[in-house]
């Protein structure tokens, strides 16, 4: 999957001649690439315009700008027989699992959803076997077919999520915060499963989710969003050792330390303000309201994708102009 430029603002309309007033810029100008195979997490604090990206990714809503390749092809549009072939590509699994699987159907019923509508598979056997399947896939029992989402938990519901988006063997599943709804211990199963499975099927995944913890260890790269934009990503290990985005370090502190004389010992940047409106986003970069490294520069211009030595992309003016300038990294600020 690659996209390049990919925006979406969507109007704001008020009164009798439904006028627009605004905008809400939820994603602007996102470029990522997935490879065949390959896990990008993409991470960001709430209304930073991850849903929307997925959304934009699997079709569900329509690019304001920019442009969507998957395996070699235009995705632009998903209308008629070529958008089936890629919506059958394709798969999404949403946060909250009690409210994606219909209450009165089975799990079993649930799963070959997908392969009925899109008239995937013929008869009656073939439909069962491809069910126990993918039941087994997921790591669950044959006889949970018979189950009704009532009668499992939410880590086994959203196993079965999980199964129904495989059934047609897609070769990309765009998972939005697929863990946020189950408990600690249930996140790690499920996101186990999710790294086995894409080693055992070599499928694509975009995983979404609140913090840089979750999707760390599966990973292969990492994009962090903050007000509609992408302003770090790279190899995981990189953005995760080597933070070069002020933002992205903030989001890193976030996650404790198991050593608490270290984390005592962590000099805080301090992030100042709350999340600004994407209605109305800073002038300059996003950030600058909140960062604690806001140079005169980052209240007027935009700071362009910048590479960095490292391998990764970042949207930040310290970096263009050597972070030097202030006599000291940011990494230093973090350990
Ligand atoms: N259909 C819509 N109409 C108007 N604004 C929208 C619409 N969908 C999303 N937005 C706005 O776009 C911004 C990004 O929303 P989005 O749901 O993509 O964020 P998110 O990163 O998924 O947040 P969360 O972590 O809470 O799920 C938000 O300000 C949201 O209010
Ligand atoms: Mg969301």
């Amino acid at each position: 999957m690659e996209a390049t430029g990919l925006s979406k603002y969507f109007p704001i309309r008020r009164g009798l001649m439904r006028r627009e007033v605004a905008r809400v810029r939820a994603v602007e100008h996102a470029s990522f690439t997935i490879d065949a195979g390959r896990t990008l997490g993409l991470v960001g604090e709430s209304g930073s315009g991850k849903s929307t990206l997925a959304r934009l990714v699997t079709g569900l809503i329509k690019p304001t700008s920019g442009t969507l390749q998957i395996a070699g092809q235009d995705a632009n549009d998903w209308r008629g027989r070529r958008g089936r072939q890629l919506r059958r590509n394709v798969q999404m699994v949403f946060q909250d699992p009690y409210s994606s699987l219909d209450p009165m159907s089975t799990v079993g019923a649930s799963i070959v959803e997908p392969l009925r509508s899109h008239r995937a598979t013929s008869s009656f056997d073939e439909r069962r076997l491809r069910v126990e399947q993918l039941l087994k896939m997921v790591g669950l029992r044959p006889e949970h077919r018979h189950s009704y989402p009532s009668e499992m938990s939410g880590g086994q519901l959203q196993r079965v999520a999980v199964a129904r988006a495989l059934a047609l063997s897609p070769q990309i599943l765009v998972l939005d915060e697929p863990v946020s709804a189950l408990d600690v211990s249930t996140q790690a199963e499920v996101i186990n499963l999710l790294s086995d499975l894409q080693q055992q099927q070599r499928i694509s995944l975009l995983l979404i989710a609140h913090d840089l913890a979750v999707v760390r260890h599966v990973s292969h790269n990492i994009a962090v969003m903050y007000l509609g934009q992408i302003v770090e990503s790279g190899p995981a290990e990189e953005v995760y050792t080597s933070p070069k985005h002020p933002y992205t370090v903030t989001l890193l502190q976030a996650i404790p330390v198991p050593d608490p004389a270290k984390q005592r010992a962590r000099r805080r940047i301090g992030v100042r303000a709350d999340i600004p409106s994407p209605t109305n986003p800073p002038s300059g970069c996003r950030f600058h309201t909140r960062c604690p490294f806001v140079m005169d520069v980052c209240r007027t211009e935009s700071p362009d994708p910048y590479l960095t030595p490292v391998g990764t992309v970042v949207r930040c003016h310290l970096h263009e102009r050597g972070i030097e300038l202030r006599g000291r990294s940011v990494f230093e600020a973090v350990d």
